[in-house]
């Protein structure tokens, strides 16, 4: 591979990386609407998973308005992040409380990456004068924020249930 020296390369490549991420996380996200005890998350998560689709079409229009043709780039984190998932599942063999609990967490983790992706990509974007594609990606930033918003909220009365049964 030749040296990568323009930052408008950088930006494709970051774009690639959510792209990728985020296609991984639409499975990782059906797995936890499965694995939801709770009905109102298990709503919230069935709501993310479709703001996660959305979130694959705006990375083709963030592509398009830098004039470029949407391409994924294989992200080891995003599936680093699939992985520590499921080998929990495997691993500890959880209840199927527990593995709510877990997810509570796994959902977070996958939340914070995508918000740390986002503002970088967005900062690269907004300091290259590529406003258009600033502006779609920070659309999808704006809903990984109330999620992962959602999550810390609530994650204290989701799991006092479990709690107080075990207290
Ligand atoms: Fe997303
Ligand atoms: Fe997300």
């Amino acid at each position: 591979m030749p040296e990568m020296t323009e930052l408008k390369e950088l930006l494709k490549h970051e774009l690639g990386d959510l792209l990728y991420a985020e296609r991984r996380f639409v499975t990782a996200t059906k797995a936890m609407v499965r694995e939801a005890q709770n009905p109102e998350l298990k709503a919230r998560l069935e709501q993310h998973l479709r703001e996660t689709e959305g979130h694959i079409e705006r990375l083709g229009q963030a592509f398009e308005a830098i004039g470029e043709k949407a391409k994924a780039e294989k992200c080891p984190a995003a599936i680093g992040l699939k992985e520590e998932h499921d080998s929990f599942k495997t691993e500890e063999k959880p209840s199927k409380q527990i593995m709510e609990a877990f997810d509570l967490g796994s959902g977070l983790r996958v939340e914070h990456y995508e918000i740390a992706a986002y503002r970088t990509a967005i900062a690269i974007a907004t300091a290259m004068g590529e406003e258009e594609c600033a502006a779609i990606l920070q659309e999808n930033l704006d809903e990984e924020m109330e999620m992962a918003s959602y999550l810390e909220t609530n994650a204290v009365e989701l799991l006092r249930p479990l709690a107080a049964q075990q207290a």
